[in-house]
């Protein structure tokens, strides 16, 4: 596995508060699930693989809509698929796995996946690979952080020249042949802190390679930009995506 996927395993395993601070990540699994319902099954999926369940937001919510499923939820992070587990109970199957380089020889009729795929090192080639996953009538549908993301935030670090640690995210032709749709969630926040301890406490505080930390000066410049009219926001870009096999 390579630094960059140890480094993020290493956060989403120490993220023990995931729940209570991932407001947006179970609004954006609630919307998945509905889009994935309304949308795109018009049969239930006999077998489903969904890659980065973390602790279960999207998976409780496919389990209660397809009962008569079989599911194999899979996580790069052991700790969080445990959370997930606990959750869900031992009705289903579960596996520590890394989803660019799935080990599994299955095929399934439905691979989802909610906001884990802006982890990877390769999402094209990754994509590929997990086509080879489907059954001839499968589908891959997944929700994944976009460009845009976090605006807010890049613009007041480019205000005052310093480096912000945010991931460059996929862009919608990235996703060339995939059905897509975008949509903005805007969170506010009690101050910059509490954004800060919230990306902490989901695991996603994994910054940019050669990021460099604000000096104090630069955090009190940058504390009064961001909450110069009262409490800021910040904004995750979602695109909402599926790939049939044919
Ligand atoms: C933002 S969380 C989303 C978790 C869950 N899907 C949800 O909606 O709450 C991202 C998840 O992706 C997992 N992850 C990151 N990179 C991964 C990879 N290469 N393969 C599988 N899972 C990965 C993390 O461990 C984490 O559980």
């Amino acid at each position: 596995m390579s630094s960059q996927r140890s480094l993020i395993r290493q956060s989403f395993n120490a993220a023990k508060r995931y729940d209570r601070f991932a407001k947006p990540q179970e609004m954006i699994a609630e919307r998945l699930s509905d889009i994935t319902q309304e949308k795109y099954l018009k049969q239930t999926p006999k077998k489903i693989l969904e890659i980065g369940c973390g602790t279960g937001f999207l998976s409780q919510r496919l389990v209660s809509a397809y009962p008569q499923s079989s599911f194999l939820f899979t996580d790069i992070s052991p700790d969080m698929l445990q959370r997930c587990q606990e959750k869900l109970g031992n009705g289903f199957k579960y596996a520590e796995m890394d989803g660019e380089a799935p080990n599994t020889k299955e095929k399934f009729d439905l691979i989802i996946s909610n906001m884990t795929f802006q982890w990877f090192e390769n999402l094209r080639e990754s994509l590929q690979k997990l086509k080879s996953l489907l059954t001839p009538t499968g589908q891959i549908i997944f929700s994944i952080v976009a460009d845009g993301t976090f605006v807010e935030w890049i613009k007041a670090h480019e205000k005052i020249g310093a480096s912000h640690g945010v991931r460059s995210f996929v862009k919608a032709e990235d996703l060339k042949g995939a059905d897509i749709q975008k949509e903005t969630f805007r969170t506010e926040y009690e101050n910059i802190e509490a954004f800060v301890r919230h990306l902490k406490c989901i695991g996603a505080n994994t910054p940019q390679m050669h990021y460099q930390p604000l000096s104090t000066e630069e955090r009190r410049a940058l504390k009064s930009i961001c909450e110069k009219d009262g409490k800021p926001h910040f904004s995750y870009n979602i695109i909402f995506a599926r790939i049939q096999n044919k």
